[in-house]
């Protein structure tokens, strides 16, 4: 069963997935295994990510194992069209997303996907944990574990835990750091050039850049465009982070303040309305405005189109906002602009998060088939997970690095021996 665009354009998906499968070294040494040891038998994993080649190469891992997978998408934009007719047709898997999709059909396609009763859940934002536990709390009962691939996800289930609402163990991807400190970092700051360079063909040399977040996103893209001779300014809300960006070299200041000196804005903070009408009233006429963060709530455009005379589309993913008597350009609708405009996290990076995945669902599964119960709350990856993941990654770079000598062990843990 699915719903997709178009099955026809499976060929073209199929050579893509193929291509990032060579870039997933860690994910086909973990598929090898589970086709052999099929742990994952007899389990059905609902899986709401975005549907790129990367995600694909995780669904034939899952499925290696012996899982039966549905798919949606975590984004209405971020759906490769190609890459889901591919893995309806070529790999028999259901998926339901369609770039493009409006609201009602993106949560009609989450509901597809819980209608099938998962054991497992995998989600990036939560958006399918929370409308299961909203809207289908009776089948919680069934779902063993899951695991959340985002920063906004993650901070979205501690809530659900501390109000009391959540109903089975969840483990925070995002949070290993074969994940955060590659995926977040180098992924986000690659991905999300990108994305802005096909959208606009804008060249960064030179350019003011102004960066909202100096988190493990906002790094990575704030290095990127310094690197590519851009002015970068960050704005922060956190004194720690914010004094990390200065010693780095850049300036940091207000976004109010920023606000009139921006040639390209660029939000990655997880929060709403980082920019506001009034940053946007001191923008220069012909500002760029762009979010990369996980949902289109950074930039207020409810307030935009409210006080804008003339909206009007002038190329693909740019949006003309003829507002305050100057035109701001909004790209992807504000949504996340690396896997709208271009294909998201290249697949040397994506090997590790989805490594991350499908050891936590091989870990949940081992645990239930043992009778094991773990405790409902959202736990960090397991260190051995992570250690286990890095060090294969390692491996399949041909790198090898020292190990510690039984004295260097001993000196290490001790207390005793000092000057
Ligand atoms: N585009 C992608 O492919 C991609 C990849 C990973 C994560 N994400 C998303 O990007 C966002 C950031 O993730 P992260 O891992 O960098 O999180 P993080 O917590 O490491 O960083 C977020 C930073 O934003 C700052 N911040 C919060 N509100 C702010 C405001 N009003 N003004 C300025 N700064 C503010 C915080 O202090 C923090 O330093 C999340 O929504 C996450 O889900 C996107």
């Amino acid at each position: 069963m699915h719903d997709i665009k178009d099955l026809g354009l499976a060929k073209e998906g199929l050579e893509r997935i193929k291509w990032s499968e060579k870039n997933m070294p860690v994910l086909r040494m973990i598929r090898a295994r589970f086709k052999d040891e099929k742990t994952l038998e007899n389990i059905r994993i609902g899986a709401c990510l975005h549907v790129t080649t990367e995600t694909a190469n995780l669904m034939r891992t899952l499925q290696a194992g012996g899982a039966d997978v549905r798919l949606c998408a975590s984004n209405p934009l971020s759906t490769q069209d190609d890459v889901a007719a591919s893995l309806v047709k070529d790999f028999d898997i259901d998926v339901y997303s369609i770039n493009g999709e409006d609201n009602k059909t993106y949560y009609a396609h989450i509901d597809s996907v819980l209608e099938f009763n998962p054991n497992i859940t995998i989600d990036d934002g939560c958006d399918l944990v929370s409308t299961l536990h909203s809207k289908y709390p009776e089948k919680c009962k069934d779902v063993i574990g899951g695991g959340e691939e985002t920063t906004t996800g993650v901070i979205r289930l501690h809530s659900m835990f501390k109000d009391g609402a959540l109903k089975y163990p969840i483990i925070a991807v995002n949070d290993a750091k074969t994940k955060h400190f590659f995926d977040n970092r180098y992924g986000t700051g690659q991905s999300t050039v990108d994305g802005i360079i096909r959208a606009t063909d804008i060249l960064f040399a030179g350019s003011t850049v102004v960066v909202a977040g100096y988190g493990w996103c906002g790094r990575g893209f704030a290095m990127r465009a310094k690197g590519m001779g851009a002015n970068v300014i960050i704005t922060e809300v956190d004194h720690l982070k914010a004094i990390e960006a200065v010693l780095d070299g850049f300036r940091v200041m207000k976004m109010i303040d920023a606000a009139p000196l921006g040639d390209l804005f660029v939000t990655l903070t997880g929060d709403i309305n980082v920019i506001d009408i009034p940053h946007i009233e001191k923008m220069k006429n012909g500002a760029i405005v762009c979010n990369s963060g996980h949902f289109d709530v950074e930039i207020n455009l409810k307030e935009m189109n409210k006080f804008c005379e003339n909206k009007k589309k002038v190329r693909k993913f740019v949006k003309e906002y003829e507002i305050f008597g100057k035109s701001i350009y909004i790209l992807a609708e504000g949504r996340l602009i690396n896997l709208a405009a271009a294909n998201g996290h290249p697949p040397l990076v994506m090997d590790m998060s989805f490594a991350n995945h499908a050891l936590v669902i091989e870990y949940f599964v081992k645990k239930f088939k043992n009778g094991e119960k773990l405790p409902v709350n959202v736990s960090p990856v397991p260190e051995e997970i992570d250690n286990h993941i890095a060090k294969l990654k390692l491996e399949s770079m041909n790198i090898e690095i020292d190990k510690l000598t039984e004295e260097q062990e001993k000196y290490l843990s001790s207390w005793t021996l000092g000057t």
